[in-house]
């Protein structure tokens, strides 16, 4: 599913981001902006920032289950 219409950035794309993200390193912050430039994209407006956000924080939420860092 394309979340970004301005840069055709899927679903998909965001997920195995945030996975090599948290591989590297397991409790890094990983905002819209740094998904965008990982991904080799630039944001343009601004509309798909709550969904990517959403997504970001579902697939940590799959990753790291048992909650945040104590
Ligand atoms: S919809 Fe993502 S930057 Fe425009």
């Amino acid at each position: 599913m394309i979340l970004c219409s301005c840069t055709k950035m899927k679903s998909c794309e965001v997920r195995d981001t945030v996975r090599a993200a948290l591989v590297e390193e397991r409790w890094t912050v990983i905002t819209p902006g740094r998904l965008f430039h990982a991904t080799g994209r630039q944001m343009n407006c601004g509309f798909c920032a709550a969904l990517v956000n959403k997504t970001i924080a579902e697939e940590i939420d799959r990753l790291r289950p048992e909650g945040p860092k104590p």
